[in-house]
């Protein structure tokens, strides 16, 4: 059973296939599903994971397929192999590829062997042949093969073709943003359980596994390694052996997958006895007043990058109130100051991957064509910099960061200087960790709505009263 109907597999093909018809393609468009990884030998792989744009088109979550769209004729076929007798053993029985064909509305099935021969005599009459670039690199191997090119050529995709998929996969229809809504359902009950077990003395990785327990048994896993630190101005801190300690403030940023794929992910900061220290206050409600204008200023035209930069300037001008930097605000984000204390974008695109279709280039998938990415900290990290449009959904997840390595870098290069008070930066925040707070947003055609039926608790007041009540 697939996800989405088959007349919706269909549609979405029929799309594809027009809007390459309409750039001048006529050639053939190739999709190739992930294979298992195998671990040790072949019966022991990791946990399947598809490609996620051949579940946007074909919908059939098995390893080792591929398919071909002609441009010229319409004729869609897949190719797969009826299960042998040695993988029965191992497998079981399977349905007959004519069946998974029938579900994924697709007319023509041949042996997967065939495909070797069907590319080589498209490129042999001169066709072109479009592909993605694949996130897996078998099916880099798999490309290098079949279009006799480099692992660069491979690397870099088709762009007509990219470009059609990031246009049709960045617009949700509603029946994708009610998958979301589900996976945001399921991921709030993910944090609460964590939110929960948060107080002195218990290890992270505990409050982990049940966090990631909610994820397994009621979803089809963690959308990514959850997040949970005190450390949280270190972003890829992926171990969680410490025990818990007074006075700190422990970043949560964990997501659900969802069966359908399609994933949530949010981040809230807590204080990790429950009640924040008059510092933890002030520096947490600037993070909360950069994520609410976020979502204050998410509507169809307004380009994301805009945002990212007022989140900027509201970060600033908090920080300016409590005395770390010092000047006008438009001018210290002019001069990218805010990306010493926010060293990463503002959001980016969410769907059926939780940084939805970077497999494809955050650039292609991120940015219009008129945008250009920025060279600098924070600023030149943002994923998503598009103008928005009714159907996207994206991640409002600015923060307040102190990594002393950039801080004491930034101090030693004379960068800042006259802006930032570094003295008060060392003797008042370098054990002070970072906070990110983090919602998933869909942009409606008058404004933005949270994804999830219910909003994690945000307020320093709502925190401490759920905290405190335990
Ligand atoms: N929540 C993980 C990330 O956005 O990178
Ligand atoms: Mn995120």
């Amino acid at each position: 059973m697939l996800t989405f109907s088959r007349e919706t597999y269909v549609e979405r093909r029929a799309a594809l296939a027009a809007a390459l018809r309409a750039v001048g393609e006529d050639g053939l468009v190739l999709f190739v599903g992930n294979v298992d990884a195998c671990a040790q030998l072949k019966a022991e792989c990791y946990r399947f994971r598809q490609d996620s744009s051949w579940l946007y088109y074909f919908g059939l979550d098995e390893p080792g397929l591929a398919a071909t769209i002609d441009l010229s004729n319409g004729v869609e076929t897949l190719y797969a192999d009826d299960v042998s007798e040695e993988d029965m053993i191992w497998i079981g029985p399977q349905p007959p590829v004519a069946s998974k064909a029938f579900e994924a509305g697709v007319e023509a099935f041949k042996p997967s062997a065939a495909l070797d021969g069907v590319i080589a005599g498209a490129l042999a009459s001169g066709r072109k042949v479009l592909f993605l670039p694949p996130s897996r690199y078998y099916n880099t191997m798999r490309l290098m093969d079949l279009l006799h090119i480099s692992k660069e050529e491979v690397a870099a995709g088709s762009l007509p073709l990219i470009e059609a998929v990031v246009q049709m996969r960045l617009v949700k229809t509603p029946e994708e943003i009610a998958l979301i809504d589900e996976a945001c359902d399921l991921g709030y009950e993910m944090h609460t359980v964590g939110r929960d077990l948060i107080r002195p003395g218990v290890v992270e990785g505990d409050i982990v596994d049940q966090m990631d327990f909610i994820a397994t048994s009621k979803g089809w896993g963690v959308s990514f390694g959850t997040i949970f630190t005190q450390h949280g101005e270190i972003f890829h801190n992926p171990s969680h052996d410490k025990v818990i300690e007074p006075g700190r403030m422990i970043v949560v940023d964990a997501g659900l997958e969802a069966h359908s794929h399609y994933a949530s992910d949010f981040t809230r900061t807590y204080p990790s006895d429950g009640k924040f220290t008059p510092k933890q206050k002030a520096i947490y409600e600037i993070a909360l007043a950069a994520h609410e204008k976020a979502f204050s200023l998410t509507r169809p035209g307004v380009a994301y990058r805009d945002v990212h930069l007022a989140a900027e300037a509201v970060i600033l001008e908090g920080l300016k109130a409590v005395g770390i930097v010092e000047g006008d605000v438009a001018e210290m984000v002019a001069e990218g100051i805010g990306g010493l204390f926010l060293p990463h974008g503002l959001g980016h695109n969410m769907g059926l991957d939780v940084h939805d279709m970077e497999d494809l280039g955050e650039d292609h998938v991120g940015y219009d064509p008129d945008q250009k990415r920025a060279g600098r900290l924070g600023l030149g990290s943002l994923r998503m910099a598009r103008r928005l449009k009714p159907g996207h959904v994206i991640t409002d997840e600015p923060g307040v960061y102190f990594n002393v390595g950039l801080i004491e870098s930034w101090r030693r290069s004379g960068k800042g200087s006259g802006r930032i008070n570094y003295s008060l930066l060392e003797k008042e925040y370098y054990d002070f960790g970072g906070i990110r707070i983090e919602d998933d947003v869909l942009v409606t055609p008058t404004g933005a709505r949270r994804l999830g039926t219910r909003r994690l608790p945000v307020t320093v007041s709502d925190i401490e009263s759920l905290m405190l009540r335990r």
